[in-house]
C-alpha cells in the first residue's frame, strides 16, 4: 500500500514536485509517472487503435486526491476530472474521515448478470421449472465458453429465470468475472447458452446481453466524521457553526434527498464526482457505471440517494450502498499507459480493492458537498477553485493566474471581464 496518504502542503508545490512527491509515497519511478502522464499517457497512433475515425486525443486534469484511508490502510485516489472543487473537496473530506477512522469498505460478492430473453414463450411457469432443473447443464455450457475466466476461479455460478409477463421469459447466468469489469465475459455466456436455453423453454431466443444494472456486484463503504472536524463559518464574518449543527444540517440535507428525487439526483451527482473521477482515471467504463448506480438508485420504484447520513452522539455517520463493476485488467488497461500508472499509484491489487476505492472517493465527495451545502452554501469554495480557470481564460500566463484568481475570489466576481480588467491593472503595475 501507499506509505502514506497525506502530503502537506501538496497543492502548493510546484507540478514537478507535486510529481516527485506522489512517486515517492506510491514507490512509482519518477520517470515512468512523467512519462505516464505526458500528452495524457495517449498519442493520436495510440488512440488510432482503440477506437474509430480518430482525430486526435482529448486531454483531461488528472489529479490526486490525498489523506484517504481505506480499511486502515492509507491510500492514493488518483482522479481525472474537468470540475474545479472536486479533488479538492474529496482530500478535504477524506482528512476529516480520516481522523474518524477512515472509510471501512466490502464487497461482498461480485457477479456480473447475463440475460437471456425468450419470447413467444406458451407456457412460462412450466418452462421456468425446465430450465431450473437443467441449470446445472446449462451453468456448464457457459464455463465452457469462458475457459480462462474459469482457469483463473472465476465463471458462472448460478441461474435464475424471471418471468416477465406476456410470454416473455429472462433467464439470468450471475458470473464472478475475478479482476475483469466482465462486460465481454457476460455477453460471451449469453450467447454461448442462449440456443439451448430458448429450445428448452419452447421459445423464441431474443437478446443476449449483460446487465449493467449489477446488483449482484455492490459495494458498502461506511465512514464517520467529528463534530470537532465539521465545524464551519456559514458566511464571512459570521461565527463558527458549532459541529453537532454541521452535523445536523448534514442530516437534514440527507433526508431532503430520502424524501426528493430531484434533490436526490444532485445529491447522486456528488457522489458520482468521486467514484466517477476515479473510474475515468483507471481507464474504466464510466456509462457503464452511471447506468448502474442511477438504475439501482430507483430499484425501489422511486430515485433515492446512493449515500445517506445520520448522527450518532457528536459523530456524523455516513453509508454508501452502489453497484460497482470495475476491472483491473482486460479493455484499455491493455494499452493505456496512464490508466495503468493510475492503477499503480492507487496500489489496487483487485477489482474489488479499486470498487472500494472508487466508492470511498464518492462518499468523501458527497460529505464535502453536503458540509459546505449546510454552511457556507457551494459557490464560495468553488468559484474561488473555479477562478484559476477562469483567469487563465483572460489571458493570465505564469504566476498572473494565482495573483488574478485571489483578487477574483477577494472581489467576488468570478466573470471573464472582471478577471480582464485585473489582469490588465496588475500588467499596468
Ligand atoms: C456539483 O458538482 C455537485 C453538487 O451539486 C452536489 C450536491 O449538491 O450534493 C455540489
Amino acid at each position: 500500500m501507499a506509505r502514506q496518504s497525506r502530503i502537506s502542503g501538496f497543492y502548493r508545490l510546484p507540478l514537478v514536485e507535486r510529481r516527485r512527491a506522489v512517486a515517492d509515497v506510491a514507490g512509482v519511478d519518477f520517470d515512468e509517472l512523467v512519462q505516464g502522464l505526458e500528452q495524457g499517457g495517449l498519442d493520436p497512433a495510440l488512440a488510432d487503435k482503440i477506437v474509430e475515425n480518430v482525430l486526435g486525443t482529448y486531454g483531461l486534469p488528472f489529479g490526486i486526491a490525498l489523506n484517504a484511508q481505506l480499511n486502515g490502510k492509507d491510500r492514493l485516489m488518483p482522479m481525472v476530472v474537468e470540475e474545479p472543487s472536486v479533488i479538492a473537496a474529496a482530500s478535504n473530506a477524506a482528512r476529516i474521515v480520516r481522523n474518524a477512522g477512515g472509510f471501512h469498505a466490502e464487497v461482498r460478492e461480485a457477479l456480473m448478470t447475463a440475460q437471456i430473453q425468450l419470447t413467444e414463450v406458451a407456457d412460462p411457469i412450466a418452462a421456468a421449472e425446465r430450465l431450473n432443473e437443467r441449470a446445472h447443464e446449462f451453468l456448464a455450457l457457459a464455463a465452457a465458453a469462458v475457459p480462462g475466466l474459469v482457469a483463473r476461479g472465476g465463471g458462472p455460478r448460478s441461474l435464475e429465470v424471471r418471468d416477465l409477463g406476456e410470454g416473455m421469459l429472462v433467464v439470468h447466468v450471475y458470473l464472478d468475472c475475478q479482476d475483469a469489469m466482465g462486460a465481454n465475459l457476460a455477453n460471451c455466456v449469453a450467447e454461448a447458452v442462449g440456443c439451448e436455453v430458448a429450445r428448452e423453454a419452447h421459445g423464441r431466443l431474443g437478446l443476449r446481453i449483460l446487465s449493467n444494472l449489477c446488483d449482484r456486484r455492490l459495494v458498502r463503504v461506511r465512514c464517520a466524521a467529528q463534530a470537532e472536524d465539521l465545524r464551519a463559518r456559514p458566511e464571512d464574518g459570521a461565527p463558527l457553526l458549532d459541529g453537532t449543527e454541521v452535523i445536523d444540517g448534514v442530516v437534514q440535507a440527507s433526508r431532503f434527498a430520502e424524501r426528493d428525487p430531484y434533490r436526490a439526483a444532485t445529491h447522486n451527482k456528488g457522489i458520482m464526482n468521486g467514484v466517477d473521477s476515479v473510474v475515468v482515471a483507471t481507464g474504466n467504463d464510466y456509462r457503464a457505471v452511471e447506468a448502474g448506480a442511477h438504475a439501482f438508485a430507483a430499484r425501489s420504484g422511486s430515485y433515492r440517494p446512493l449515500a445517506t447520513w445520520r448522527r450518532d452522539g457528536d459523530l456524523l455517520i455516513g453509508e454508501l450502498v452502489m453497484p460497482l463493476a470495475l476491472g483491473i485488467v482486460g479493455g484499455t488497461l491493455r494499452i493505456h499507459p496512464t490508466a495503468r500508472l493510475a492503477l499503480k499509484l492507487a496500489n489496487v491489487s483487485s477489482a474489488d480493492d479499486l470498487a472500494m476505492l472508487a466508492a470511498s472517493a464518492g462518499l468523501a465527495s458527497n460529505l464535502s458537498a453536503l458540509r459546505a451545502l449546510a454552511t457556507e452554501g457551494i459557490q464560495r469554495g468553488h468559484m474561488s477553485l473555479h477562478a484559476r480557470s477562469v483567469a487563465t481564460a483572460a489571458g493570465a500566463v505564469h504566476d498572473e493566474v494565482d495573483r488574478v484568481a485571489t483578487l477574483l475570489a477577494a472581489g467576488r466576481a468570478f466573470d471573464i471581464a472582471a478577471a480582464r480588467r485585473i489582469l490588465s491593472e496588475l500588467r499596468g503595475a
